[in-house]
C-alpha cells in the first residue's frame, strides 16, 4: 500500500485518485478549486463519468480518500505524487505549463521544509524535453539543490478517455513509466498491481511522445475515415461498408505493418492510387486536406536524407537497395531511383547494389521507367559487395536487401542506414535556431 497526492482532482485526477484509493492505497486528492474539494470530501464526483460518484462515496467513506487544498500537508502526508493538472493550448498552440510549475515548486517547497525521499509523476501530457530541463529545474530551485538525490522526477501518461475512464482505467491499453532508471519505476508500476495491462518502462521522452503520438493517431483515423466517407459519397460507394471491410485486414491495415519510421514509400501502386485518389477529389471539388498531402510529406522524407548525404560532404556513394523494396524488381516510383537521380545531377558518383535488380531482365514500364530516369544504370550496378564497399566513402542502406550482410562492420566509413531512422540533417539543426526562437513551445 502506498501514500498518494493526487494533484488536480479534474477528469483525469478525480478517476487516478478514486482508482488508487479502490486498490487499497491511502490518496488524498489536491486542488486550488475548494468546491471540488468538498465535494470529494462529501463522497461526490466533481466531474461527470458513469460510475464515479458511486466509487467515490465508498472511497471516502472507507476513510481511504479525502481531499484538499493544502499542497505542504497533502506531500508530508504522501510518499508519491501523482499530477494531473491541465496542461491546456495557448492562442498560438503552444503548451500552458505554468500550473504543472506551480505545483512542482509547491511539492519542492514542501520537501524542501521536511526532506524525505520521494516520487513526483507527472500524469499529465507534456511534451518531451520540458520534464528533462524546465521542469526539473523549477523541482531543484523550490528544493534549493543541485541534484534530486532521493527525489525521482518521472512521467507516467494516462490513456483513458472521457466517457469511459473508469473501465479504461482497469483495463487500459498499458501502463507506461517514463524514467531512465528502472529502480525509479518499481513503486509507480507497483501502483497499478490490480490493473489488467502489460507495464513498460521506457525513458521519460520517449514516454511523453507516445502519449501524443497515440492522441495525434487517434485524429488521423478519424480523420482517416471521414475523408475516405467523403470520397465513397461522392464515388456513390458505401463509406461505412468500406472502411468496415479496411478494418477487417488485421495483417496489413489494422496492424503493426507500416508502423515503423523509415525512408520513403514508393513503389508502382501507392504514389500512383494516392495520385488518383487526389484527382479525383480535385474533380469533385472535395477538400481531403489529408490524403492529398501524403505524398508531399512522402516527399519531404526523401529530401531529409538527401539533405543528409550532402551535409555529409563525401561524394563517393555506396547505395544498397534500389528497388521499392526487397524481393523485388520493381523500380517504378522507388525513392531510391529518384535518390539516386538527384545525386548524380548533384554530380556525386555512385555504385548501387540490389541482387533484386537485372538490367537485362528489366521489362515493359520498368523498363521504361529507368531509361527515363536512371539511363546510366548499367554503369552504376555491381553484382559483388565488394565492388560497392572498394567505391563507398558513406554507404546508404536503404531496403531490406542490406539485410544479407553487415554493412557496419564491412564498411569503416560513413553509414546511413535509412531503412531504421533519418536523423535531423546537419544544414537543418543549424537553421531552426530563429525558428526556435520565433515559435516558442511553452506558452509565456
Ligand atoms: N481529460 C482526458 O480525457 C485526459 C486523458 C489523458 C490525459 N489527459 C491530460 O491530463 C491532464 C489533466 O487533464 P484533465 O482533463 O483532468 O484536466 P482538468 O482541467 O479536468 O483538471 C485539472 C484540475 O487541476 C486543478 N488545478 C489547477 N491548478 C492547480 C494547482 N495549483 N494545484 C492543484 N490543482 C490544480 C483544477 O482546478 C482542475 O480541477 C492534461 O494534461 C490532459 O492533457 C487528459
Amino acid at each position: 500500500m502506498k501514500k498518494v497526492a493526487v494533484f488536480g482532482m479534474g477528469y483525469v485526477g478525480c478517476v487516478t485518485a478514486a482508482c488508487l484509493s479502490q486498490d487499497g492505497h491511502s490518496v488524498i486528492g489536491v486542488d486550488v478549486d475548494t468546491d471540488k474539494v468538498a465535494e470529494v470530501n462529501a463522497g461526490k464526483a466533481p466531474i461527470s463519468e458513469r460510475g464515479l460518484d458511486d466509487l467515490l462515496g465508498t472511497q471516502v467513506a472507507s476513510g481511504r480518500l479525502r481531499a484538499t487544498s493544502d499542497s505542504a500537508a497533502a506531500v508530508a502526508a504522501s510518499d508519491v505524487a501523482m499530477i494531473a493538472v491541465g496542461t491546456p493550448s495557448a492562442e498560438d498552440g503552444s503548451v500552458t505549463v505554468h500550473i504543472l510549475e506551480g505545483v512542482i515548486a509547491e511539492i519542492g517547497r514542501a520537501l524542501r521544509a521536511n526532506p524525505k525521499p520521494y516520487h513526483v509523476v507527472i500524469r499529465s501530457t507534456l511534451l518531451p524535453g520540458l520534464l528533462e530541463t524546465r521542469m526539473k529545474e523549477v523541482l531543484l530551485s523550490a528544493l534549493g539543490r543541485d541534484s534530486l538525490n532521493d527525489v525521482v522526477l518521472c512521467n507516467n501518461p494516462e490513456f483513458l478517455r472521457e466517457g469511459s475512464a473508469l473501465k479504461d482505467y482497469y483495463h487500459p491499453p498499458y501502463v507506461l513509466v517514463g524514467t531512465d532508471n528502472q529502480a525509479d519505476a518499481a513503486p509507480i508500476v507497483a501502483l497499478y498491481e490490480k490493473v489488467e495491462a502489460e507495464k513498460f518502462v521506457t525513458d521519460s521522452r520517449t514516454a511523453a511522445l507516445v502519449k501524443y503520438a497515440c492522441n495525434a493517431f487517434h485524429a488521423v483515423k478519424v480523420t482517416f475515415a471521414n475523408e475516405i466517407g467523403a470520397v465513397a459519397k461522392a464515388m456513390g460507394a458505401d463509406g461505412h461498408e468500406v472502411m468496415r471491410l479496411v478494418s477487417e485486414d488485421t495483417k496489413l491495415n489494422i496492424s503493426k505493418a507500416y508502423m515503423r519510421p523509415g525512408f520513403a514509400f514508393g513503389g508502382s501502386c501507392l504514389p500512383k492510387d494516392l495520385r488518383a485518389i487526389s484527382r479525383f477529389a480535385e474533380h469533385e471539388a472535395l477538400r481531403l486536406n489529408m490524403l492529398s498531402s501524403v505524398l508531399s510529406s512522402n516527399e519531404s522524407q526523401l529530401k531529409r536524407a538527401l539533405k543528409m548525404v550532402r551535409d555529409n560532404g563525401q561524394k563517393k556513394v555506396g547505395l544498397v537497395g534500389l528497388s521499392f523494396k526487397n524481393g523485388t524488381d520493381d523500380l517504378r516510383e522507388s525513392p531510391m531511383v529518384e535518390m539516386v537521380e538527384t545525386l548524380t545531377g548533384w554530380g556525386y558518383s555512385i555504385k548501387i547494389y540490389d541482387p533484386n535488380v537485372t538490367l537485362s531482365r528489366l521489362r515493359g514500364r520498368n523498363l521504361g521507367y529507368i531509361d527515363r530516369h536512371l539511363p546510366h544504370l548499367a554503369q552504376m550496378l555491381v553484382t559483388e559487395t565488394e565492388d560497392l564497399l572498394d567505391h563507398a566513402e558513406v554507404l546508404l542502406l536503404c531496403t531490406d536487401v542490406a539485410n544479407d550482410h553487415d554493412w557496419h562492420t564491412r564498411h569503416d566509413g560513413k553509414l546511413f542506414d535509412f531503412r531504421m531512422d533519418l536523423a535531423r540533417p546537419e544544414s537543418v539543426e543549424r537553421a531552426v535556431k530563429e525558428t526556435r526562437e520565433a515559435t516558442p513551445l511553452v506558452a509565456a
